[in-house]
């Protein structure tokens, strides 16, 4: 079997050096959430700085992640420019790449996707509506103006509620792009077990053909009814988990549901982390690959991925329409 010595593994390695690894043509799907660029979350990703990063009480700057840095996306491109190349190579035709971002730099990642000879077919939102608004507010500055206090007060109630200009951040952008098939649909599909989508994949509270749109928190009847997948279950991150940017394992379950067919289907993920898409790969019996630079998280992953074997009930799944039963999400859940 083709890249047998990574299979079911995941490796300490930078991505770039263990992609050039992998055979040609030999995997189904790319699913991954690389390095924002936003300040210290890049390509030199440290863990120690980044687990550190919220316990520092900025004042005289912006927050982490809001810094305005026009270099983030340049270098962003580049380095991701590479990364993509070579997952065209390893991708077999047909083959589908999903990549989270930021909505600030979505941009850049998705050129650098384009330009490496993929098609941006679509791109998902992950919707939600609990975070953290990062702006400021600027009397801290007008204290410290060289004018009198009077003037000081005038300013701070004429631009009361004026902010720095960053908004509550309620969505990640995720590009799907597809390497092109090398022939028709059917016959790539057929050849390569790769190139269409899952349309019995269910996505909501109503049994809904598969949106663009998805959210893993329950906002109101309609949008549960459109676009609910399950909720994070508490057990499924882990406790001893302390990677800042687990995603949910639904949303890698819908994704690789949607895309991936073939029984033997190899999953990777250059940026593994926490180990999330492994695991989602693992639980719909498929092989994964996992990539992570940083050896604390590929311990985190390993750890994570033997609770699946341990205790599989803790972990929700996303239907399909024969499986599917009439039960809620949320009634699952509680089931689980
Ligand atoms: C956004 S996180 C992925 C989180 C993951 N989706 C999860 O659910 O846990 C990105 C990961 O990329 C890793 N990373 C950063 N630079 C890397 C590189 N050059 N090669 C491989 N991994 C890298 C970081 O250590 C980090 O864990």
């Amino acid at each position: 079997m083709k890249n047998s010595k990574f299979l079911n593994n995941i490796i300490c390695s930078d991505a770039l050096e263990l992609l050039s690894q992998i055979e040609n043509d030999s995997i189904d799907v790319v699913l991954t959430d690389p390095p924002y660029f936003l300040d210290k979350l890049d390509n030199n990703w440290d863990y120690d700085e980044v687990s550190n990063q919220n316990n520092q009480q900025v004042v005289t700057s912006l927050p982490a992640g809001m810094k305005f840095d026009r270099e983030q996306g340049r270098k962003f491109y580049t380095w991701y420019l590479k990364i993509s190349e070579e997952i065209f190579r390893v991708l077999k035709p047909g083959g589908f790449f999903f990549s989270f971002s930021s909505p600030r730099l979505y941009h850049r990642m998705a050129s650098a996707i384009d330009d490496a000879g993929f098609e941006i077919r679509d791109s998902f939102m992950w919707l939600y509506t609990q975070n953290q608004a990062k702006a400021m507010g600027v009397d801290h500055f007008i204290n410290k103006m060289n004018a009198d206090e009077k003037d000081k007060e005038e300013i701070k109630e004429k631009l009361s509620g004026w902010k720095t200009p960053q908004i509550k951040s309620c969505f990640e952008p995720i590009a799907m792009a597809q390497k092109p098939t090398s022939q028709t649909y059917l016959n790539n599909m057929l050849k390569y077990e790769v190139g269409l989508f899952n349309t019995n994949v269910r996505i909501g509270d109503d049994n809904m053909y598969p949106a663009n749109v998805f959210t893993v928190e329950s906002i109101n009847e309609l949008i549960d009814k459109t676009f609910l997948l399950p909720k994070p279950t508490k057990k499924e991150k882990g406790e001893y988990n302390d990677h800042k940017t687990v995603k949910p394992l639904a949303i890698c379950e819908y994704l690789i549901k949607l895309s991936v067919f073939s029984k033997n289907a190899v999953v990777l993920d250059p940026f593994v982390g926490s180990g999330t898409t492994a695991m989602a790969a693992k639980k719909l019996g498929k092989n994964y690959i996992g990539i992570d630079v940083n050896e604390k998280y590929v311990k985190i992953s390993e750890k994570r991925l033997r609770e699946i074997d341990e205790k599989p009930d803790l972990f929700i799944t996303v239907m399909d329409i024969e499986k599917r039963e009439k039960r809620s999400f949320q009634e699952q859940l509680q089931i689980a």
